[in-house]
């Protein structure tokens, strides 16, 4: 008598007629019918249904169907959830894995057959490699006819491949995943029909259209003062950027914003918008609070220049984007870029670099952070709509969120020389500000400033480097220094969570000590700036008081004119610059000059009429 074991007869069902070999063991819910023949030591697990067929020895079968008239070598794994449909005859030492499919086929030996594949009408040879998902496609269509494939000995198929037949994969050949073979493979060559990925960022955002938000009712419904959904304004601001939405349309959609303002909600859902626009720099693995100074834009300004070197010396990394200027304002990065060989185009690894080696850099705007503030800001600029507020707010602060600081402190310029001409502006700007920070998780504190007359002595990309130069060498001390020592205190408040009168005297003693002024020439040296190089070489004109007076007042918006008309500024984007122009102050508002006293040295390489130096300066 035969020595083979049933696990459950009661849960079993083996028909009359059917063998089974010495060894054979046959688990719980297996059924096993007609001319069937299971040879010696092979394992049936549960839940598999023989029909009709001649099973070898050694085989192991779990949960798996083989159906009629199939002939199956030994020492194969069939399973989980494999199905032979009929008629197929199968060598040995193959794997059939989960949910594979086989109908009248030809298998040699030692084969791979992977999961999902379906394997019908195909001749396969030994030690083939069928990957998962693989199709064999035998139906054809137009002859309403089943074809063969071959696959001969040691060819590998590809996962998600579909062999189309009739077609003959020859020996030691490879079909690269996901091809579709519709004729013959040579032996020993490589198939690989797959196209290159078309990859397109930002597609959904791009083509989305939204056929409800006519740009015409969104023109209109700012016009009438009503408030603009998330989708709206991603709409029509994505919609600019791709072109979609036309300069016109985007003009006249800023001067109702203009006109008639947005909600905190707009300012916040725009900001979102355009922080989304590019990328997000992220620093949270650079030890310490990270911090960022921002102004909003006025004449002469380079407390940048002098505040953020005193903050790093102390320890606290700054991270900072700054712009050109443009109008009649200067701007930092043509303040820096009149250090010869400076470099403010920093790529995302170059900022990381630099905060980690010195604490301090300061970079231009890219094209991968905020992109959509870049292409707002010049329409703006050319639109009279640049003083909008919640404009500013957005513009700004997406640009501060990108950047990655943790905390921020705008410097708010207010007067005749500068973009926010009214104190009540200026507190608006600074609640948004705080507001939009506040959402982001970031700590913006604000201060304004008064703008109605330059800041400092100097106004002119080179004159002002040397000048906040002489402040860090703590040779300088007037309301430019004070207020340059008043923001950087303000910024280590915030950092060090210290009183305003400890980080005072922090400040204090590093430019005193001349650890700030270090910090300025290893920053500028470590972004290429070479200040031996920075030479004024614009011809000097001497301007003497006509009389004895107290100036009461520097207008710095006619200065700021001036200085452009010199050559220290742009009134175009494209104007270039000669960055050793500008204005140096003699004295400044509430001194007292003499007749025939220098009130103001002019540089500039340009024929000059100074006719318009009488708005300037009032004397009495
Ligand atoms: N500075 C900016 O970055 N954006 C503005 O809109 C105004 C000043």
């Amino acid at each position: 008598m035969l020595n083979y074991k049933i696990v459950d007869p009661h849960n079993t069902y083996i028909e009359e007629g059917v063998v089974l070999g010495e060894g054979v063991i046959i688990f719980p819910n297996v059924s096993i019918v007609g001319r069937t023949v299971i040879g010696d030591n092979t394992i049936i697990d549960s839940n598999s249904m023989i029909k009709n067929s001649i099973i070898g020895e050694d085989n192991y079968i779990s949960n798996s169907i083989i159906e009629d008239n199939n002939i199956i070598g030994d020492n194969n794994r069939i399973g989980p959830y494999a199905h032979i449909r009929e008629d197929n005859v199968i060598g040995s030492d193959n794997h059939f894995g989960n949910s594979v499919e086989i109908k009248k086929s030809q298998i040699g030996d030692s084969n791979y057959f992977k999961h999902f594949s379906y394997i019908g009408d195909a001749i396969i040879g030994n030690n083939v490699n069928v990957g998962a998902g693989v199709v064999f496609a035998n139906y054809n269509s137009k002859k309403n006819t089943k074809e063969t494939s071959k696959v001969e000995d040691g060819a590998s198929i590809g996962a998600n491949s579909v062999i189309v037949a009739p077609v003959v994969i020859e020996k030691d050949s490879v079909v690269g995943a996901g091809t579709v073979v519709d004729k013959k493979v040579s032996s020993d060559s490589l198939i690989l029909a797959r196209r290159d990925n078309i990859y397109k960022e930002k597609y959904y955002s791009k083509n989305k259209k939204l056929p409800k938000f006519l740009k015409g009712d969104i023109l209109l419904k700012k016009q009438r003062g009503e408030e603009l959904s998330y989708e709206e304004l991603d709409y029509v601001f994505n919609g600019y950027m791709n072109k979609e939405v036309a300069d016109y349309q985007m003009s006249s959609l800023l001067m109702a914003i203009c006109i008639n303002g947005m909600s905190d909600e707009e300012v916040i859902n725009l900001t979102d918008i355009f922080i989304k626009s590019g990328e997000v720099l992220n620093f949270d693995d650079v030890e310490g609070i990270k911090v960022d100074k921002h102004a909003t834009g006025g004449i002469g300004d380079k407390a940048t220049l002098i505040v953020t070197p005193i903050v790093a010396s102390l320890g606290i990394p700054v991270i900072k984007i700054s712009g050109r200027g443009l109008g009649y304002t200067g701007g930092t990065v043509d303040k820096l870029n009149s250090i010869p060989g400076m470099n403010l185009k920093l790529s995302k690894d170059e900022i990381r670099k630099q905060v980690e080696k010195v604490g301090l850099v300061i970079c231009s705007q890219s094209d991968s952070l905020v992109p959509m503030d870049k292409v707002i800001y010049a329409l703006r600029d050319v639109s009279g709509t640049a003083n909008s507020i919640p404009l500013i707010a957005v513009s700004i602060m997406s640009k501060k969120i990108a950047m990655g600081a943790d905390k921020i402190l705008i410097d708010i310029e207010v007067g005749e020389g500068a973009l926010i001409k009214t104190l009540d502006d200026a507190k608006e700007l600074a609640r948004l500000m705080v507001k939009i920070g506040g959402k982001y998780g970031k700590e913006v504190k604000t201060i304004i400033s008064d703008m109605n007359t330059p800041r400092g002595y100097c106004i002119g990309n080179n004159l002002e480097v040397i000048e906040a130069m002489n402040v860090l060498q703590n040779k300088e001390h007037n309301k430019l220094s004070d207020l340059c020592v008043e923001i950087a205190s303000h910024i280590v408040v915030m950092a060090k969570n210290i009183s305003y009168s400890v980080a005072r005297n922090e400040v204090l003693q590093v430019i005193r000590s001349g650890k700030a002024y270090n910090k300025f020439l290893e920053f500028v040296e470590a972004q290429g700036g070479d200040l031996s190089k920075l030479k004024i070489d614009s011809k000097r004109i001497d301007v003497k008081s006509d009389k004895d007076g107290i100036i009461t007042n520097i207008s710095a918006l006619e200065i700021g004119k001036l200085s452009v008309m010199l050559g220290a500024g742009r009134l175009t984007k494209e104007d270039s610059i000669d960055y050793s122009a500008g204005i140096k102050l003699n004295k400044l508002t509430g001194e007292y000059i003499k007749a025939n006293e220098i009130l103001c040295s002019i540089y500039t390489k340009k024929d000059v009429d100074l006719e318009i130096l009488r708005k300037i300066f009032t004397i009495e």
